[in-house]
Formats: structure tokens, sequence, C-alpha cells
């Protein structure tokens, strides 16, 4: 098959469908690493607000690399895997450092950031800068494997490497970023995972193996995932009055490991009991009555799953040590950053101190 044979009605398609973007319409080497950053094991609807918000917040590489760590987590606040925003910021201060804080065009120079692999330097090396490189996502893969009709595991190295060699080819030198950003953006939005492809709607059904086979929901092949650990915790909502205005206890996680360095209720582990809870604070110097349960939450991480169970408390006496702070309703909104995992629980404690007197605190 020629290159174009696929590659026109591709782009043609593109043209016509591709949905309108902050990060298509402006598409600044900056903009594009931010949202393929964000848009990592996340969809895209619920990327959108957390770009804007960080593109006037943080404008340029210069702004990115000196913003404290600590807004940068409250900017990232719900978007999950935390060292993605990490790596950003150390990435943006070896560009201001060696590059005078603009991306190089160059896919092995970008490949070198921190944080940047193979997908995201093809993705800015080729949508910003106009190089003939590959961008193979997940979405892609599944595109291919199907039109090729490829029964390879594409967890597997050699199943990559071989789909990245058919997208080089098919690749027009003209447009190599409108060809790659179709290809996810048809995986996106037509040839969807999970059986339900829209085999309709798609450009490239006259020219796809699976479909002709009738068999497009068999593809791609990947090996199933192992079971996840299972965590058990307790979060405790401690809970005072402080000058008439009411405030919950929050530490900050370890500076290694998961959720590193954010905020959380105290958590403690296993399923506890009320007394059991009570006795666990006291042992850490902390003395506080529990009040009533909280509900039960249940978080998932790629290889490990939390199971909450929390318990609102009222604090009486304790001294807290320098990872512990006292946040109000204010702050808890606005300043410390809370990871999803403790949603249940940092709503439920937002919604107290936003109105303590339905909650007789
Ligand atoms: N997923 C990741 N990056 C994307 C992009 N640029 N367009 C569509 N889907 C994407």
């Amino acid at each position: 098959m020629q290159p174009e044979t696929l590659s026109q009605p591709l782009l043609a398609w593109f043209h016509e469908n591709k949905r309108i973007l902050p990060f298509r319409t402006e598409s600044t080497p900056y903009r594009v690493w931010v949202s393929e950053i964000m848009l990592q094991q996340t969809r895209v609807s619920a990327v959108l607000d957390y770009f804007e918000r960080f593109m006037k917040e943080l404008p340029t590489v210069q702004a990115l690399a000196e913003c404290p760590p600590d807004r940068l987590m409250k900017l990232w606040e719900g978007l999950g895997y935390y060292s993605r925003a990490r790596n950003l910021q150390k990435a943006a201060q070896v560009i201001v450092a060696q590059y005078g804080g603009k991306l190089p065009a160059d896919y092995k120079a970008l490949l070198a950031l921190p944080g940047i692999g193979e997908y995201t330097a093809g993705a800015i090396a080729s949508i910003s800068f106009g190089l003939p490189v590959t961008a193979v996502d997940g979405n892609v893969l599944r595109v291919f494997s199907r039109v090729l009709w490829d029964e390879g595991d594409i967890l597997r190295p050699d199943t990559k490497k071989r789909l990245t060699a058919q997208t080089a080819y098919f690749q027009p030198p003209d447009a190599p970023g409108a060809y790659n950003e179709a290809l996810m953006e048809l995986g996106a939005i037509v040839c969807l995972p999970n059986g339900a492809p829209l085999c309709t709607e798609c450009p490239l059904s006259h020219l796809c193996e699976a479909h002709r086979r009738g068999r497009e929901t068999e593809l791609p092949h990947k090996t199933p995932k192992k079971a996840r650990r299972r965590e058990r915790y307790t979060a405790l909502l401690i809970l005072r009055r402080e000058n008439e205005t009411p405030q919950i206890l929050l530490t900050r996680r370890p500076a290694d490991g998961v959720l590193a360095g954010l905020w959380q209720p105290v958590l403690l582990e296993g399923t506890l009991s009320k007394a059991e809870a009570e006795s666990a604070l006291a042992a850490l110097g902390l003395h506080a009555k529990v009040c009533k349960a909280a509900p039960k939450a249940r978080h998932i991480f790629t290889h490990l799953e939390w199971e909450l169970s929390g318990w609102v408390c009222r604090f009486e006496s304790g001294t807290l040590s320098q990872e512990h702070v006292w946040a109000n309703a204010a702050g808890l909104c606005g300043e410390y950053a809370l990871p999803n995992a403790v949603k249940a629980y940092s709503d439920l404690a937002k919604e107290m101190l936003s109105c303590p007197d339905r909650f007789s605190l």
C-alpha cells in the first residue's frame, strides 16, 4: 500500500472532525508539552480546565521553573500521577539553564529531559516543530494493530517497535504533526477501546483488515494485568474550633513514595474501630474523641488499591509535629494540595468547615 492511500483520507478526516482544543488552536512547544504530559493516563475532558488554569498562572517555561513546589502541587491537585508535575518542573529548570527557556527543536534533546519519553518527545517535535518523527501512544497502537491485523501483544517492546515502524512508513513528510495527531484523535474518538469502535465513521475502514474480518474488537492483544495490591487505611477527620473558626488537622505525606509531599487528613494503617482509632491516636500523642463514622471510600492507583474507612473526631489535646497543620475551609480549598485518593474525606471536611453549625462543630 502506498503511504498516501492511508494518510490522505486520515488527514482529510482530521481536518473536518478534529476537536477544537486549547493546545491545538495555539500549539506552541510549551503548550503542547504541558498538554501531552497532562493527557498521559488522563482523558481530554478531565484535562481542559487544569490546562487553562495552568497556562494562565504559568504561561512560560520560566514561570514553571520558578513556581514554588507547593503551588505547583495545588495546580495539579486532582489530576493524579504527581511525579508528572515534578518532572515537568525539573525539565523546565533544565530548559531555562541550557536552552535559554525555549524547548529545543530536536527529538534527542527533548528525549533527554526529565519526564519526556519517546511519545512526548515525538509529539512535541512533530506537532510544534514539524519534525518527521513518530508519536505512538496506546491510541495509535490500537488503530494500527486493527488496520494491519497485528496480533502481537501491544505491551511487548517488539510489537511496539513493529507498529511504530509502520506508522513511520505511512507518515507524510509535509504533515508529520497533523498525521500523528490525526492517529491519536482517531483512536480517541472513533477507533475506541473496550469493544465499541465506530467503524461507520472511520476514514480507514475500507483499508482496515480487522474490519474486513469483522473482528475489530478482538484487537489489540494485551496481556492481562496482575491484580493490584490492596491496602486498608482509616482517615481521621480531627476537627477543632479556634477563635470560632473550625479547622481540620492535616498531615503532610512523606517526601518519597506514593503521593509524596501531598496533604491529607490523619491516615492510619488498617480498618480501625472507634476504640482502636482513639488509642492509635493517643499513641501518637494526639487526644481526640471519635464522634461518628465517615463514609467508606476506595481509590484505585495503577498498581495499588486503597480501601478507606473514616471517623470524624473532636480534638482535645496533643502536640503537633512540623508535618501537621490546622487548616480552615479556605486553606483546604486554596492552599494545601490534597490527592483525589482522599477526596471523599476532603470534600466532607470542606462541607463541615464551611457549615459548622449544620454539623454541630
Ligand atoms: N491524547 C494525547 N494527546 C492527544 C492529542 N494531541 N490529541 C488527541 N488525543 C490525544
